[in-house]
């Protein structure tokens, strides 16, 4: 793996009265986290269009825009024109057909792409997809909430996952996202992962910049 480490803060743990602030606090990572659900793929409601929009007016940050939404390809226009720089689609929301259209829309509006697997989802799924992609985001909670408890179980997808883009792709970044936080960053590091979202863990802390210290520390301390 020859990958710089990223982090990307998820403002879903942010405070959505004074996300301008949240969101400058958070501009040392390179990545910044968007969590858009639906309210029926996951069992929670969160961000749209507008506020990506918003958002994008405010920072240069690369937009990382995980799409929690059933039959994404529906939206993906929409969220490239807003001005997302990466849109992130789940394996699971419209399996195969409508992957394949979300993910040739995406190309056609030039964002970059990736695929999301839930920890239902075996590490396989991902090769039929692979060769195209800039990410892959392999999920180590149940997508819907910030706050959950990190998955060891999931590691062995990760490994599978490095695998995979070793093999095919090496230029696919390896996206981690649910639990992460000092203590569990860098198991999922020496799995394989080199792009770690994290919510509670930054946007929980008072100091969010040494929050983002932290978590870089203790990936790069092992
Ligand atoms: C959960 C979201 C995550 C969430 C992570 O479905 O996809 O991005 O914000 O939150 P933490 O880091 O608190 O687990
Ligand atoms: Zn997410």
């Amino acid at each position: 793996m020859s990958q710089s480490v990223a982090l990307a803060p998820s403002i879903l743990s942010a405070d959505f009265c004074r996300l301008g602030e949240d969101i400058a606090a958070v501009s040392s990572a390179q990545w910044l986290h968007v969590d858009v659900m639906d309210g029926r793929f996951v069992p929670n409601l969160t961000i749209g269009v507008p506020v990506v929009e918003s958002i994008r007016k405010t920072t240069g940050m690369f937009l990382d825009v995980h799409l929690m939404i059933e039959k994404p390809v529906d939206m993906i226009a929409a969220f490239a024109k807003a001005g997302a720089d990466l849109l992130t689609v789940h394996l699971e929301a419209d399996m195969p057909h409508g992957i394949r259209g979300a993910l040739d829309v995406i190309t056609a509006h030039g964002v970059k792409k990736g695929v999301a697997l839930r920890p239902i989802t075996k590490a396989e799924a991902i090769l039929p997809y692979l060769p195209e992609l800039d990410v892959v985001l392999v999920m180590t909670v149940e997508p819907g909430f910030g706050g959950q408890k990190f998955m060891e179980s999931q590691l062995d997808t990760i490994r599978a996952v490095r695998r995979y883009i070793d093999g095919c792709n090496p230029a696919c970044r390896l996206e981690v996202d649910g639990g992460i936080a000092p203590d569990t960053i860098a198991a999922a590091f020496e799995a394989g992962a080199d792009t770690f979202v994290a919510g509670s863990a930054v946007f929980g802390k008072a100091d969010r910049a040494a929050a983002l210290d932290t978590l870089r520390g203790a990936c790069h301390g092992k």
